[in-house]
């Protein structure tokens, strides 16, 4: 195996044995186990991660934290303050692993809010959320399909931290990071919400329901005393994965209801 190929396992050995909390595995003194090893090492640490009740991320780093209570600033002045609080937050060992925290960017007076999973590479490199060709497939959406600016709405996900390789979140991950979400969808109060993917829809609208019997038709949020419209679609990344007409239409049908349940409401 070759130096350069060799390079991205080792990194990616010594970022799952940070999320493991194993420091001893990343202190200098410690040599990486050879090639054949890591393979084998990540295989069995990635079946593990998968496991809803893996050690991996059941144990928070604190236990308790005082939850966030919104002021009566303004939008942007409590998204601004929220923010600060999320920086501060250890309840989990993806703070460790991230390079960003991925908030949340957009207008915090807006209308539509879209809420995907959690950060991937580029977001957690530059601590924005869809920026990378998942995120070029929204920007297309919001603006060539719904002829809004990206800027007008608000984005944000279910994790502010990005799991390590992608994985999907875990369960005690979203129950930590979620009540920052249910604080912005409160300070932003979108008249409509477009939930991307499973795990914001299934979030969202308490269900474990697949995201097909959800996508196409609207259900309802109810928080603090609001009922949010919420209509869940296929993430963009899965829309990447299936490019295929139906899919994509699917899509398209979708956002045309956010948007003609917003022109009506406008009547
Ligand atoms: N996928 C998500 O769910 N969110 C992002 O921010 C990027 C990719």
């Amino acid at each position: 195996m070759s130096n350069s190929s060799l390079i991205p396992l080792i990194k990616d050995y010594l970022k799952q044995e940070m999320t493991l909390g194993n420091w001893d595995s990343v202190a200098p003194e410690t040599l990486p186990p050879d090639p054949g090893d890591v393979k084998a090492y990540l295989a069995k640490k990635t079946a593990a991660a998968k496991k809803p009740d893996s050690k991996v991320e059941s144990e928070p780093l604190s236990k308790f934290r005082e939850p966030f209570k919104i002021g009566s600033g303004s939008k942007a002045e409590e998204l601004k303050r929220l923010r600060e609080y999320a920086l501060g937050c250890r309840q989990c060992a993806l703070c460790k692993t991230r390079s960003n925290l991925v908030f949340g960017s957009g207008d915090p007076e807006a209308k539509i809010m879209f809420i995907g999973e959690a950060p991937g590479e580029d977001e957690d490199l530059q601590g924005e959320p869809f920026v990378g060709r998942a995120g070029e497939l929204l920007t297309d959406i919001i603006e060539k399909g719904m002829k809004i600016p990206r800027k007008s709405v608000y984005i944000a996900n279910v994790l502010k931290c990005r799991p390590p390789m992608n994985r999907d979140p875990q369960p005690v991950e979203i129950d930590n990071c979620t009540p920052m979400l249910a604080c912005q969808i409160r300070i932003v109060r979108p008249q409509v919400i477009i939930a991307l993917g499973a795990f914001a829809s299934r979030y969202l609208l308490n269900t474990k329901s697949g995201i097909n019997a959800l996508r196409g038709t609207f259900h309802t949020l109810s928080i603090d005393g609001m009922a949010i419209p919420v209509m869940p679609t296929y993430h963009p990344s899965y829309v990447l994965r299936e490019y295929t007409v139906e899919v994509r239409r699917k899509v398209w049908n979708d956002v045309t209801q956010v948007m003609k349940y917003l022109n009506d409401k406008q009547v």
